[in-house]
């Protein structure tokens, strides 16, 4: 049984018209984590993301200690900004800005995962700026020929599929450039690190389940198992278990204390890492166990370190 302790506390996002109330999105998670013993503290996440980290953290009291952020994503310097913001008042992210964007940048921990993800190589680029077509050329080389598909260190544009995610020949640098300038055109100011290109994998969809499974990490320990926020399922495959194993070891290669890792069935029956994120600003699927998400927050870190027998702990 895991134990909550009154000393987890966690940052939520305060919401844009009340500073006293948590964002709409994750109030239910602020209450659930209140009823479990812990503390929700509120930051400004729009002052943080304009560069004003003072003002972000002017609600969180001097003096508490090693705190946990959730809520909407965070630029990986901006997360630093909010931890250095936080030790000026005697607080700490248990992340740490290096963790964080290990696990939130796909640079960060593709070569941690090798071998079950897409091959993907990347070119840093700033917002608006379409790399060269020698550039992108040498990123088609990199990857083996056939589709691709383009997104940043963090995000794709895959409701824009086809006009600026999926490229269908990385044989064809016209289309990959029309894809690509899409891409830098549409992600605007939000473009983050540079142009990633993964080779395209055919992926099905398990009979009643959802299309991709969102496993999420404590300490290395594969904790609550859900369908991804996008899916109308909310139904996890059943023998899902032995696919987690492979990833079992890379998590723990990562290091990071909180992750979540998107998976899908390949059309050859081997499940495949799409993306890997840091918990912290991982969305949650409506339908998921609330209790057991924020037992993965309050649990005591030594218990976590136990393996169950079958492997997974049932969320
Ligand atoms: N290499 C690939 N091969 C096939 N499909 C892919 C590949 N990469 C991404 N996709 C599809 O595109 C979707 C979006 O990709 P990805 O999850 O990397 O981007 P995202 O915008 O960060 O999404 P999320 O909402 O999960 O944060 C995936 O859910 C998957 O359906
Ligand atoms: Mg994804």
């Amino acid at each position: 049984m895991a134990t909550t302790t009154a000393t987890t506390t966690v940052l939520h996002c305060r919401d844009p018209l009340n500073e006293r109330r948590a964002d709409a999105h994750f109030a239910a998670e602020a209450r659930q984590l209140r009823a479990a013993g812990g503390t929700v503290l509120l930051i400004d996440h729009d002052a943080l993301l304009a560069g004003d980290a003072e003002r972000a953290v002017a609600r969180v009291p001097e003096g508490t200690g090693a705190v946990w952020y959730r809520g909407w994503m965070i630029p990986a310097g901006r997360y630093a900004a909010l931890d250095a913001a936080l030790r000026r008042r005697g607080g700490e992210l248990v992340v740490t800005p290096e963790a964080y964007r290990r696990a939130h940048e796909l640079p960060g921990w593709y070569e941690t995962f090798a071998g079950l993800t897409p091959v993907s190589g990347w070119l840093p680029v700033g917002p608006g700026v379409v790399p060269d077509a020698e550039g992108l050329g040498a990123l088609a080389a990199g990857l083996p020929p056939g589709a691709a598909v383009v997104k940043d260190y963090v995000k794709s544009r895959k409701h824009e599929w086809d006009e600026a995610c999926y490229v269908p020949d990385l044989g064809d640098p016209a289309a990959l450039h029309r894809v690509v300038a899409r891409f830098v055109e549409l992600q605007g100011e939000f473009l983050t690190g540079g142009v990633v290109l993964r080779a395209f994998e055919h992926f099905v969809i398990p009979q009643g389940s959802a299309a991709e499974v969102r496993v999420w990490w404590r300490d290395g320990v594969p904790r609550l198992v859900t369908a991804h926020p996008d899916s109308p399922v909310a139904e996890v495959p059943q023998a899902f278990e032995p696919a987690l194993e492979p990833v079992r070891a890379a998590v723990e290669a990562l290091g990071c204390p909180f992750v979540t890792t998107d998976l899908a069935l390949r059309a050859d029956g081997v499940w495949r890492v799409v993306e890997v994120g840091d918990g912290q600003v991982s969305d949650l699927h409506r339908e998921a166990d609330q209790v057991a998400f924020t037992s993965l927050l309050t649990a005591d870190r030594a218990l976590l370190r136990t393996p169950s027998p079958s492997g997974t702990t049932p969320a």
